[in-house]
């Protein structure tokens, strides 16, 4: 069945094209098996001799679940992997931390302004919305990915829109800093020419704001860089899978954000089957072909692996380890 998908350029030979690759992404529709397929391909890494992290920037963890162990505290060798760490980005903490952050500058900034109002007033309402929670998480994967400490960052995307929102955001940020950079030299101008003393005073909203913009400008220079970053879309032989990720790759291209490719999961493998196959199942295989249909004329060239339902799920390093077998036959 999959015999008529052509497959020219596998998952194997992507990689071995684009060796310096370093941030690998996994995204798509919820509950299709990106969290699996970036857990085998980081093990996959890792045993070729990578140093790989791979990272959840999910507020929805499942590393932990996925690997048996713990790597919810740091980054956290995985047992019986060499070169492979994990590590769940701690929501509660990064927002905590941001808003923090964001109160001292809005206090500075109030001080600096002479105004008498409470920073908490602008704090929570600086902090309290949907967003804010995943600039947080951007602003993290972005400092790990800066810090460069291993060869390889996979890194397991939240289900929805967010990669794309959180990508976009990177622009939006740019456009949003270069305005308030403008602001703050005109305030700041403007105090110094009517205060007395004209001694230059450190401005520390806007040392914020240039380091941010500085970081985010490379975050998004490694983004777009095929040959350091590689987004895959994983779906099922379904019809909503699909949609999803047509979609995700149309807004991909939009911001030149390199797609690797996608990874076709959970394909009923006819040759795993006895002789009695019962009609259910042979209803599922049907439908299955005619999305098989769809992805071939949707994705040709582009699928990278057909990855087959498994009889267990994808659950601990030796499973991954099969999962990872079929990701890079
Ligand atoms: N090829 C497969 N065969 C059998 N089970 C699989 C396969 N791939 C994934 N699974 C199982 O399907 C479930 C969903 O997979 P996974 O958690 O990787 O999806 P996800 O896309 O990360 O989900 P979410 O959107 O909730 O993060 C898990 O229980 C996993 O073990
Ligand atoms: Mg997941």
């Amino acid at each position: 069945m999959t015999a008529d998908l052509r497959i020219d350029t596998s998952m194997t030979r992507y990689l071995a094209e684009h060796p310096t690759l370093q941030y690998v992404f996994f995204g798509g529709k919820g509950g299709v098996g990106k969290t699996s397929m970036a857990g085998a391909t980081a093990l996959w890494l890792a045993g070729r001799g990578k140093r790989t992290l791979l990272a959840s920037t999910n507020p929805v963890h499942s590393l932990s679940g996925l690997l048996g162990q713990d790597v919810s505290g740091g980054h956290t060798a995985i047992n019986g992997a060499p070169n492979f760490w994990a590590y769940e980005i701690d929501t509660r903490e990064t927002i905590e931390r941001s808003k923090k952050e964001i109160r001292e500058k809005i206090q500075w900034f109030l001080k600096f302004a002479d105004i008498t109002t409470k920073a908490d007033d602008f704090v929570e309402s600086a902090t309290m919305n949907p967003a804010f929670e995943e600039s947080a998480m951007f602003e993290n994967m972005v400092e790990m990915m800066l810090k460069k400490e291993y060869d390889v960052y996979v890194f397991d995307t939240a289900p929805t829109a967010n990669a794309r929102r959180l990508l976009g955001m990177s622009k939006v940020y740019s456009l949003w800093v270069d305005k308030m950079l403008r602001s703050r030299e005109e305030a700041r101008t403007l105090r110094e020419m009517l205060s007395f003393t004209k001694k230059k005073e450190k401005d520390p909203l806007l040392e914020y704001l240039l380091g941010f913009r500085q970081r985010m400008g490379q975050a998004r220079q490694l983004l777009t860089d095929a040959g350091k970053t590689a987004f895959f879309f994983v779906t099922l032989p379904e019809a909503l899978p699909i949609a999803v990720i047509t979609r995700f790759i149309g807004w991909f291209h939009e911001f030149g954000i390199p797609v690797g490719g996608v990874i076709v999961n959970m394909l009923i493998d006819r040759k795993a089957l006895g002789a009695d196959v019962p009609e259910f199942v042979l209803n599922r295989m049907q439908m299955q072909d005619e999305h098989m249909e769809t992805i071939r004329e949707k994705f040709d060239g582009r699928v990278r692996a057909v990855v087959p339902l498994f009889d267990e799920e994808v659950r601990g390093t030796a499973m991954l380890g099969r999962a990872a077998a079929s990701l890079f036959a």
